[in-house]
């Protein structure tokens, strides 16, 4: 429940990277024995991620954004649909248990709000790999004896796919190339990750990607990156609904990873100010209107596209948003409408017309980063917004409530459980 109008201002903590924990978390799979995962957020979808690999025979311990996995026994190879369908990630077992145990079963993720969303590199990488995959029964089968080294080519730059198989590759015989590799810092974190537990990979970060094969692997301890597209969202919260005159600082995130965002922020007349972990942002007095096209790292983000749509919503004049990542990522269109936003869709495009004010009204969330847009409206809106189905939110946002209360905003949770 959201009442709008009250500024923004004051300091927030940005958590551990969601996106980079559901690959890290994974790749304990690759070698026995005892991990720290620091820095690691309590969200729905770690959650998620943690009863998948209990149910494989890991043990974990979460504490204060500790995550301690005892990785010594792996007992099942397998990712059944009832986990699978509730976080697509869950694919990520698949490059590990094909590398180390040469067997897994994995369901292929369900649809998602937006989608639809193939796993067909992941497929082609680790078959290149010369896993024998056969995609039956809702389900995808591999077997594999010792895994061996080859050149891959990504058609499209795919994160899922770029881990799956860099998992995959860091056992096999013989050296990797792979070429288009997703650039996101959670792939970084990912490769540096499996660099520390012995894995020979060079080309971090760029393309491509060379990885030199190993016999075996051993565990490692690593702090989580922070979560990039947490810190967007709280920064273009404070560029809509901040105090006029004031400051959001937005703290223990890393500025490097967000420069395609805080870009478009300075164009749209906000004055940021850059530390080494923390950005402060000073609302513009008008909104100005600033076309985005999403793209693949380091462009700007499509996990942003939503909450930047929010933002152009009360923009002075017409801005145009275009997916080019997911072209039907548009859910969170209608219910913004229904705050009094002027937007159309066509195909992955959106045109949005700025309106003087938005008002509140009962909405619903239909996925992670929909919801987060429908929260930042909320607050910049007049009167009560109600967001239903707020445990979309809680997938990829620890907290958000209380962070916003600490910023200020009138909002609470009315009903469903606590997270
Ligand atoms: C990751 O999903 C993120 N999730 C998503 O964040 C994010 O939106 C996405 O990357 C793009 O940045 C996690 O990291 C857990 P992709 P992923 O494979 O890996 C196509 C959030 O809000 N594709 O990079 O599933 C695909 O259709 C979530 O935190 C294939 O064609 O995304 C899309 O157009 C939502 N075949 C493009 O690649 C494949 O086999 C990028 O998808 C795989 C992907």
């Amino acid at each position: 429940m959201i009442r709008g109008g009250r500024g923004l201002r004051g300091a927030v903590q940005i958590s551990g990277a969601k996106n980079a924990s559901l690959a890290l978390m994974p790749a304990t799979l690759l070698a026995p024995g005892s991990y720290t995962l620091s820095n690691t957020p309590n969200l729905r979808d770690i959650q998620t991620m943690s009863r998948l690999l209990e149910s494989m025979g890991l043990g974990f311990g979460h504490a204060d954004s500790t995550l301690k996995i005892d990785a010594s026994h792996v007992t099942k190879f397998e990712a059944p649909y009832e986990h699978v369908k509730k976080m697509r990630a869950s694919i990520y077992v698949l490059g590990p248990l094909v590398a180390r145990y040469g067997h897994a079963l994995v369901s292929l993720p369900g649809g998602c709000a937006w989608g639809p969303r193939p796993v067909n590199l992941h497929i082609e990488g680790l078959r290149k790999l010369g896993a024998e995959i056969d995609v039956e029964g809702g389900y995808i089968r591999a077997k594999a004896g010792r895994l061996k080294g080859a050149r891959i080519v990504f058609d499209v730059s795919s994160v899922g796919a770029t881990g799956n198989v860099m998992m995959a590759a860091v056992l096999a015989k013989g050296t990797t190339v792979i070429d288009n590799a997703a650039m996101e810092p959670e792939m970084t974190a990912l490769a540096q990750f499996l660099v520390k537990m012995g894995a020979k990979i060079d080309g971090v970060g760029g393309n491509p990607l060379v990885i030199e094969g190993v016999d075996a692997l051993h565990p490692a301890d690593m702090t989580t990156i922070p979560d990039r597209i947490e810190a967007g969202t709280f920064l273009v919260a404070a560029a809509l609904a901040g105090e006029r005159g004031a400051t959001v600082r937005v703290e223990r995130c890393n500025p490097d990873h967000l420069s395609a965002v805080t870009t478009k922020l300075e164009d749209i007349g906000a004055q940021m100010t850059y530390g080494a972990d923390f950005i402060e942002i000073q609302p513009p007095p008008a909104i100005r209107a600033v076309n985005v096209t999403t793209s693949i790292y380091s462009g700007f983000p499509t996990d942003m596209q939503a909450q930047w749509m929010a933002l152009m919503a009360l923009a002075q004049g017409t801005s145009i948003v275009t997916d080019t990542i997911y072209f039907d990522r548009f859910m969170h269109v209608p219910e913004l409408i229904r705050l009094g936003a002027n937007i159309t869709v066509k195909e992955n495009i959106a045109t949005v017309i700025g309106v003087k004010k938005l008002t509140g009204a009962k909405v619903m969330s239909t996925d992670l980063r929909a919801s987060a847009s429908l929260i930042l409206a909320g607050l910049a809106a007049e009167g009560t917004t109600e967001v239903l189905r707020v445990y979309h939110l809680d997938r990829g946002y620890e907290s958000i409530e209380k962070k916003l209360q600490g910023l200020g905003a009138d909002i609470r949770r009315v009903a469903g459980e606590e997270f």
